[in-house]
């Protein structure tokens, strides 16, 4: 696959309803993830888990780039093959998370601002060296008694603006990750006022450094209601003030916004998508970018064994078959039998 700058890149991971598949899990949140199924989190269990979902033949046609941990970069499967050439064998690009983690904020309890602008230029152009064609950095927002505060918001949404230039500069596309965390009992108004101050900010960050908005994703958290408030937003609340947040502040050029899943459960990410898409009237392409919603099936149904590989690589390629449709609003909830 030979592209000839970053915007075609961009379009390419988000075209025909193709979305990411996040596998990006730092160590400790694997171990997590892990400890849920009873695994070790070592080197190789870490190889083997990815190598089998690499491998997922439904892969191919719904997903267009896969995020990676630095470590899953250098890796080879069993045979041999680096796993990011597994990737671009499936038809999909590989993108590497380039963020160093979260730190907390002085004076700002509870908040915490994404770390990783020393040295990155170099780990980008190493990065590059190896293949990525895409990258991320996520900023954590918490909702919650007085926050977010400006400050917060202020530093996390420059360090994204700075992030983004450095990565176009290395002939990257990056992906801008803004995550509002359902975490809490707030209301789904509270999500959308916090959503609207972040994509406010960094589309202003953005635009004051030059970044190329045509060669940018944005990976946001959708509207909903906090993840321990009593009172759930039903589906077409969330898909409709999604929609009327992202339509206030984000460009029109951007070419794709992939949504994160936050916590939601696989098919309430999927239904939110595809009412999203069914609602139409925004320019850019709709899809999505999920980590626990596209993984957990898989992970349930791999539980460390090489027998379950085929069971949870059919868990797999069903999510993302599942969530290309919502992508193009062509999802029932009749199909998940
Ligand atoms: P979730 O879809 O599990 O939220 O993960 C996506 C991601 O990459 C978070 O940074």
């Amino acid at each position: 696959m030979i592209f000839n700058s970053i915007e075609e890149i961009a379009t390419f991971i988000v075209k025909d309803g193709k979305g990411i598949l996040a596998a990006d899990e730092s160590n400790p949140t694997c171990g997590k993830r892990f400890d849920s199924i009873g695994v070790e989190s070592t080197e190789e269990n870490r190889r083997d888990y990815r190598e089998m979902l690499f491998r997922s033949k439904g892969m191919k046609g719904n997903i267009g780039g896969v995020i990676l941990f630095d470590e899953t970069l250098r890796q080879s499967a069993k045979d041999g093959t680096l796993l990011r050439d597994l990737i671009l064998n499936q038809g999909a690009l590989p993108g590497i998370k380039v963020d160093k983690g979260l730190q907390p904020i002085d004076d700002c309890p509870g908040e915490t601002v994404t770390i990783g602008l020393d040295g990155l230029d170099e780990r980008l152009k190493e990065y590059s060296s190896m293949g990525a064609k895409f990258t991320k950095w996520r900023a954590v927002i918490n909702i919650g008694n007085g926050i977010p505060t400006d400050k917060c918001i202020d530093v996390n949404m420059q360090a994204l603006g700075e992030y983004a230039k450095c990565a176009q500069d290395n002939g990257m596309v990056p992906i801008v990750e803004p995550e509002v965390l359902m975490d809490g009992n707030h209301s789904i108004d509270d999500c959308f006022e916090a959503t609207s101050r972040c994509l406010d900010t960094l589309f202003i960050s953005l635009l004051d450094r030059e970044v190329d908005i045509k060669g940018t994703i944005l990976k946001p958290n959708m509207v909903t209601s906090g993840s321990n408030n009593s009172e759930q937003a039903d589906v077409e609340e969330v898909a409709q003030k999604t929609i009327d947040c992202l339509k206030a502040y984000v460009p029109d050029d951007l070419p794709g916004i992939t949504f994160l899943s936050g916590g939601q459960s696989d098919i309430d990410a999927t239904a939110h998508l595809d009412a999203m898409n069914k609602i139409g009237g925004f320019n850019w392409k709709l899809s999505f970018s999920y980590g626990r919603a596209l993984q957990q099936p898989a992970l349930k149904a791999w539980m460390g064994k090489i027998e379950n590989s085929t069971l949870a690589q059919q868990a797999l390629s069903h999510r993302a078959l599942m969530n290309k449709l919502a992508s193009e609003g062509k999802w029932d909830i009749s199909l998940e039998n």
